[in-house]
C-alpha cells in the first residue's frame, strides 16, 4: 500500500519528477567520476608521444633542445583551459537536464480546477455529508457507487473493509484530490467544488499511512512548508504529538535537519511528526489513514496516544488497521466494492454478527 498523500495525482507526478531527477543526477556523477581517469590518462599519453617525438626530432636535428623546451611549455599551459572546457561542459548538460524538468513541471496542468466563482470556505464546524456520490478512475470500472454518508462535527468515523474497497479513494475526495463524477461533497452545508482549494484544504489535516518528510529541520516539516512559524507553537504541538521528548534529544533538537542527508527517524517518530504537524494546522476536519507496518510496543502506545489527543473535538475519518482505533471510534462503516454495506459502533455490529464480524476475525482478532 501507497502512502495517502502520494496516491493524490499531483504528489505522484512530482515523485516521478524527482526519481528522474535522481537517475539524471546519478548518470552525471558518473560522468563526473570517469572523466578525470579518462581525462588524465589521455594527458599523459600526449605528454609521452610528445616527449618521444620531440627527442626523435632533435636526433634528427631538426629542433634544438630550447625550442623543443617551449613547445612542451606551450602544451602544458592549453591542459588547464581544455580542463576547464571539459568541466563547464559536464556542467552545463547538468543545468539543461534540470531546466528541461522543470519546464516539464511547470506545464503540468492540475486536474482540479477552481471555478472563477469560487468562494472561500468560511471556518467549519466539521459537519460533512457525501450526497449519492458516485466515482471511478476510468470509465470502465466503478469504485464509488451511489455512496450517501452524514458525519456530524467531532464525530469520528473508521472505515474498515478489504483491500481495493474503496476507503482510500473516499477519504480522498474529501479535499478534492479527485472530482465524483456525480453526486456531490457538502462541508457545513458548502458544496465543496464551489469554494477555493485553499480554504478547503486548510481545513482539513492528514496523517498519511506512510509519513513524507521533507528536506529540511524537524521544525520546518512540522510547519509544514509555512514560511514563518512561532517555535514555541511548534514545541506545544510536539508535546502534544509525544513527539518533544524525542526530537529534544537530538543535539541540534528542532533545528536537526531530515530528509535527504539528514537523520534517520523510526516510523513511530515520523508518525509523531506527521501528528503534529496535524495538531499545529488544527483543523476541524482530519483523515487518518493508519500505519499497516508494526511499530515496537513502546512506540504504538505513544503513538495511539498522541492520535486520540489529535482526534479530540474533530471530525475524524480514520482508515483503520487496528483494533483499538474501530473500538473507539463513535461509528464503524464498513466498505465493499464502493458501498457501505454496513454501519454502526462496535459492539453493535459484533452483536448483528455479519460482515464486520466477519472482517472482524479476519483482520483484527489477531491483535486482540
Ligand atoms: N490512482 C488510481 N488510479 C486507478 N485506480 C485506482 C487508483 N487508486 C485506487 N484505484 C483502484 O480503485 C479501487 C479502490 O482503491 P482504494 O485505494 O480506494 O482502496 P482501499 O480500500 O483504500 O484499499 P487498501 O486497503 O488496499 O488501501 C481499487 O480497485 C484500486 O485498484
Ligand atoms: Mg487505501
Amino acid at each position: 500500500m501507497q502512502a495517502f498523500a502520494a496516491e493524490s495525482y499531483e504528489i505522484e507526478q512530482f515523485r516521478q519528477a524527482a526519481e528522474r531527477n535522481r537517475q539524471a543526477r546519478y548518470s552525471a556523477e558518473w560522468l563526473k567520476s570517469v572523466q578525470y581517469p579518462i581525462t588524465g590518462f589521455l594527458y599523459a599519453l600526449i605528454v609521452a608521444l610528445l616527449l618521444l617525438m620531440g627527442s626523435w626530432q632533435i636526433a634528427e636535428e631538426n629542433l634544438t633542445g630550447a625550442e623543443f623546451g617551449s613547445y612542451i611549455a606551450a602544451a602544458l599551459m592549453l591542459i588547464d583551459p581544455v580542463n576547464h572546457v571539459i568541466i563547464n561542459y559536464g556542467q552545463f548538460k547538468e543545468g539543461e537536464a534540470s531546466l528541461d524538468r522543470i519546464f516539464e513541471l511547470l506545464a503540468l496542468q492540475p486536474e482540479i480546477l477552481e471555478r472563477p466563482n469560487a468562494k472561500k470556505l468560511p471556518a467549519v464546524a466539521g459537519e460533512v455529508e457525501y450526497c449519492n456520490v458516485s466515482f471511478s478512475y476510468r470509465a470502465d470500472q466503478s469504485v464509488l457507487q451511489g455512496l450517501s454518508l452524514k458525519v456530524m462535527p467531532g464525530e469520528a468515523i473508521a472505515l474498515v473493509g478489504a483491500s481495493g474497497a474503496g476507503k482510500t479513494t473516499l477519504v480522498n475526495l474529501l479535499p478534492r484530490f479527485y472530482e465524483p463524477q456525480t453526486g456531490k461533497i457538502l462541508i457545513d452545508g458548502h458544496d465543496i467544488q464551489s469554494v477555493t482549494l485553499q480554504s478547503l484544504r486548510q481545513q482539513i489535516g492528514i496523517v498519511p499511512q506512510e509519513n513524507i518528510l521533507f528536506t529540511g529541520t524537524i521544525a520546518q516539516n512540522i510547519a509544514f512548508g509555512r514560511s514563518q512559524f512561532d517555535l514555541e507553537a511548534v514545541q506545544a504541538a510536539a508535546k502534544v504529538a509525544n513527539a518533544h521528548g524525542f526530537i529534544s534529544q537530538f543535539p541540534q533538537g528542532y533545528h536537526t535537519w531530515v530528509g535527504e542527508r539528514g537523520v534517520n527517524l523510526s516510523g513511530g517518530q515520523r508518525q509523531r511528526i506527521a501528528i503534529a504537524r496535524a495538531v499545529l494546522l488544527d483543523p476541524k476536519i482530519l483523515i487518518l489513514d493508519e500505519a499497516t507496518s508494526a511499530l515496537d510496543s513502546e512506540s504504538e502506545a505513544l503513538v495511539q496516544e498522541a492520535l486520540e489527543r489529535l482526534m479530540r473535538d474533530r471530525t475524524v475519518f480514520i482508515i483503520a488497521h487496528r483494533l483499538a482505533t474501530v473500538r473507539n471510534a463513535d461509528r464503524i462503516l464498513v466498505l465493499e466494492q464502493g458501498r457501505v454495506v454496513e454501519q454502526g459502533t462496535h459492539a453493535e455490529l459484533l452483536a448483528k454478527g455479519d460482515r464486520y464480524a466477519h472482517v472482524y476475525a479476519q483482520q483484527f482478532h489477531s491483535g486482540l
